[in-house]
């Protein structure tokens, strides 16, 4: 006989989109369409990351952690960390943590260029950068937006996947393959071609 597992106290926030960005405060709800990732393609580029029990996945621009948050329910043998240069969006993630009652999931507060890579193994990229481009969606008006700090972000970010061994594993979202360093061999993709899957040779 096969004893069906009883439903966790988290589940009821990942019935859908809609339901889980109740764990938000209403700006942040209303940001969700164009800059949070959709609970499907968390679910299919964590199960994509979390190779092995106990593997390190760093989401490079966190937000308010749906990326992370979603990760760790859907994953819950990997540790998901998520990196953020806004504090509000750590504070609310912070929050939704504690009434996930999650703890395979840490955000730190920084911008990623203090972020030393070697202490990931596997990486989550939703086009966090593209921000700073001129005539793109803002998640708010507080920072200097330039083309300068997009192309010194994604320098960083190419340099330290460039140093990562082989076999480390990047889901990318909503992404040019030019922002994908040389070394990283495209394995899959879903959602039209917007969710890539790449590993480092
Ligand atoms: C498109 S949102 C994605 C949020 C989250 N990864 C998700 O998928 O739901 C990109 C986030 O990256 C953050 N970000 C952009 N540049 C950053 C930097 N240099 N350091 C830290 N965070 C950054 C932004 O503040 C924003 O919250």
């Amino acid at each position: 006989m096969t004893i069906p597992s009883l439903p966790k106290h988290s589940d009821k926030w990942f019935d859908s989109d809609f339901k889980f960005h109740d764990l938000y405060p209403l700006y942040i709800r209303e940001l969700a369409q164009k800059h949070w990732t959709p609970l499907a393609v968390a679910q299919k580029a964590s199960d994509f990351l979390a190779a092995e029990p106990g593997v390190k996945i760093l989401d490079i621009g966190s937000g308010p952690g749906k990326f992370c948050l979603s990760g760790a329910y859907y994953n819950p043998a990997a540790d998901f960390y998520g990196i953020e240069q806004r504090n509000d969006l750590v504070f609310y993630a912070t929050i939704a943590k504690e009434m996930l009652g999650f703890n395979n999931v840490t955000f730190i507060h920084a911008n990623l260029i203090n972020l030393d890579f070697r202490e990931y193994d596997h990486f989550y990229f939703f086009n966090s950068f593209y921000e700073n481009l001129p005539g793109t969606y803002k998640i708010d008006n507080k920072l200097n937006y330039s083309r300068y700090r997009y192309n010194s972000y994604n320098r960083y970010l190419c340099d330290q996947l460039e140093k990562k061994p082989a076999g480390t594993r990047l889901a990318t979202y909503h992404c040019s393959e030019e922002e994908v360093p040389d070394g990283y061999h495209l394995v899959g993709t879903a959602v039209d071609h917007l969710l890539n899957f790449w590993i480092k040779a």
